[in-house]
């Protein structure tokens, strides 16, 4: 099975002040392609930290990080951003939908530096908010949209530009149990169909205990 990211001695200290908080102290981390993987942890043991760093969003201190085999710990500015576009779709707890655009537009933003017209990009959004089912809701704005359906136009939002990994921070952690459930049954759904690696970070067992493999981090070491 090949590996899609593949991380060794991966440290990272903040500094507040004086102190210096290590928020990862030399974490190795692999996933194969197409796995469904949870990191779970405790309130500051690191998880975020970690999902930034694979994400591209931030860079780790010292340490190797290879992407699709891609050395990715050097590269910097739009090397990174035009990386990040194209393999990685994130989903946060809280959403982040722009309140200002539709469901559909805000389906399309990641098209837009893709060189493709205004309505093929719209389209193609359209389309992924079919498939994760709230196609009817596609010129509703986030505020008039239920929690689990701004979940859903995230999650397609996340998907639209064919990433081969989908990073999600606690994606169901806002939603009550059963439409949380709705939403992991979609990730595990377009995990078989797609085989978009997935790797969710939970406190919720039930949620961790349906993804293939559970990794746990505890004070910025994975010791499972
Ligand atoms: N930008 C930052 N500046 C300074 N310290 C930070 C920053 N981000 C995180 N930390 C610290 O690093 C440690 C790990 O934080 P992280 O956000 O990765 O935890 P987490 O496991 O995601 O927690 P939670 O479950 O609460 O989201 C914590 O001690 C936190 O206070
Ligand atoms: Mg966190």
């Amino acid at each position: 099975m090949s590996t899609i990211i593949d991380m060794q001695n991966i440290r990272k200290t903040y500094q507040v002040g004086q102190h210096h908080v290590e928020a990862l102290k030399g974490v190795a981390f692999h996933v194969n392609k197409g796995e469904l993987v949870s990191i779970m942890g405790s309130s500051g043991s690191g998880k975020s930290t970690l999902m930034n760093i694979i994400g591209l969003l931030d860079h780790p201190d010292t340490g190797t990080y290879l992407l699709n085999g891609r050395d990715v710990s050097k590269l910097t500015g739009d090397d990174l951003a035009m990386i990040r576009n194209q393999t990685i779709g994130f989903v946060f707890q809280s959403f982040f939908l722009l309140p200002r655009l539709s469901a559909v537009q805000n389906v399309a933003l990641p098209l837009l530096y893709r060189g493709i017209s205004s309505k093929e990009r719209l389209a193609t959004a359209k389309a992924m908010l079919t498939k994760v089912g709230v196609g009817d809701y596609a010129e509703h704005r986030p505020s008039e949209l239920s929690g689990g359906q701004q979940q859903r136009v995230a999650i397609a939002r996340s998907l639209v530009g064919n990433p081969s990994i989908i990073l999600a921070d606690e994606p169901t952690g806002a939603l009550d149990s059963k439409i949380g459930q709705d939403v992991m049954d979609l990730f595990k759904h377009l995990n078989r169909e797609e085989g978009v690696s997935m790797i969710i970070i939970t406190h919720d067992p039930h949620v961790a205990e349906q993804c293939q493999r559970i990794v746990k981090i505890q004070d910025g070491n994975i010791i499972s």
